[in-house]
């Protein structure tokens, strides 16, 4: 076996540790770019008023909740080059205030639409020229795991589409995870996050692309960590060691995916998001269990290995891991078919244009997948993602 690994991002973890924001920023200068979602710029007042007492010269920018898509990135980018320049970009927030982070650190140094920065699978990603910013990232969700990774996903709001910025130059600098942040998530968003952390563990593991033990090592434990923790967060949101838990298994998540990316759930859910506008961690929730079902009969040996090493199950089966994750999904909330999620507008044509996307766009990750479907394996999967 051989294998490389590299995470460049220092992580500082623990509870408070928010309050050294300041000090960590000055390392890179005064002038800071400071990201944060609209809907939780109140969790945000005490760290921009604390930054800017620290005489940084600090930009707040409030987006929309939503994933940036690369046509705002493109407008918000060229306002900023009017304005200023930067030394730090923060990224405060869910997977979205953190993409949009990084991708503004290429946005900031370059000068041609970010979208073709991302890395479609029938396309290749421009090459960086410049070096991108630097980023500290600091979640308040515990799913995205980007945190530590290297990607930033954009939405197109033109071609209806998702991509991901695939760049070790954008792995941040810092992740400050602080579980003093978390404890206000809400209950659908902790079960939600809590899932697609599990999602980006399992694939990580399971995938068949290369050699990364330190994916496997990661992603094991993320998934124990959630399995023993959710129903227990769930039931206690307030509590700050059940937050460092799910916190602590999120990041472990992400530095697995960050050694071996993911496979066939986030091939699928990704377009499902850019087609029905589904949140992100939502779209790999609901995602998981019909492709997990389909893959038990090809990874029996592997899934058999996780039912015992995740869920401390005497059975050891592919079919007993399943099981158990169903359960856990069910836990959730989110063990339903989208015909009872999605109005019917939204279900109209939507099995074609997912898996035309799928097939189009995302085909790479599906060769990482112990099997590697077809179209028709697609359809099959997409089928039971719609009618259960
Ligand atoms: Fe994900």
């Amino acid at each position: 076996m051989s294998y490389s690994f590299n995470l460049p991002t220092q992580i500082v973890f623990g509870v408070n540790e928010i309050d050294k924001l300041a000090e960590h920023a000055s390392v890179y200068g005064d002038r800071i770019l400071f990201i944060c979602p609209k809907d939780i710029i109140a969790l945000a007042r005490p760290i921009i008023d604390n930054l800017t007492q620290s005489r940084s010269k600090l930009t707040v920018i409030e987006h929309e909740p939503a994933e940036p898509s690369c046509q705002y990135i493109d407008q918000l980018s060229a306002e900023l080059k009017q304005q200023a320049s930067f030394d730090l970009i923060v990224g405060f927030g869910g997977g979205s205030a953190m993409d949009l982070a990084k991708a503004l650190s290429i946005a900031l140094s370059h000068d041609e639409p970010i979208w073709l920065y991302a890395n479609l699978s029938n396309r290749p990603p421009l090459a960086l020229t410049n070096q991108p910013l630097p980023v500290i990232t600091i979640p308040t969700t515990s799913g995205t795991g980007s945190e530590v990774t290297p990607y930033a996903v954009l939405a197109n709001n033109e071609t209806k589409q998702k991509g991901t910025i695939q760049e070790p130059a954008i792995f941040p600098k810092l992740a400050i995870v602080d579980a003093s942040l978390l404890t206000n998530m809400p209950q659908a968003l902790t079960a939600s996050t809590a899932i697609d952390a599990f999602a980006h563990a399992l694939e990580a593991t399971i995938n068949i692309s290369k050699p990364a033990p330190m994916a496997e090592l990661f992603g094991v434990q993320a998934m124990k960590i959630i399995a023993d923790n959710l129903a227990a967060v769930l039931a206690n949101p307030k509590d700050k060691d059940l937050r460092q838990h799910m916190a602590h298994a999120s990041t472990l998540a992400g530095m697995a995916i960050s050694h071996r990316g993911t496979t066939t759930t986030h091939a699928i859910a990704e377009p499902l998001g850019a087609l029905t506008k589904m949140p992100h961690a939502i779209a790999v929730a609901v995602t998981t269990m019909p492709v997990m079902r389909h893959s038990e009969k090809h990874a029996s040996a592997v899934l058999a290995r996780l039912d015992s090493e995740v869920f401390a199950s005497a059975q050891a089966s592919a079919a007993s891991f399943n099981k158990n994750l169903e359960s856990l999904i069910n836990l959730a909330g989110f063990n339903k078919p989208l015909s009872a999620m999605l109005a019917d507008e939204q279900l109209l044509g939507l099995a074609d244009e997912l898996v035309d996307n799928v097939m189009r766009f995302k085909f790479r990750p599906l060769k990482q997948h112990p099997i590697e479907w077809g179209e028709e394996g697609v359809r099959s999967i997409v089928n039971d993602l719609i009618h259960g």
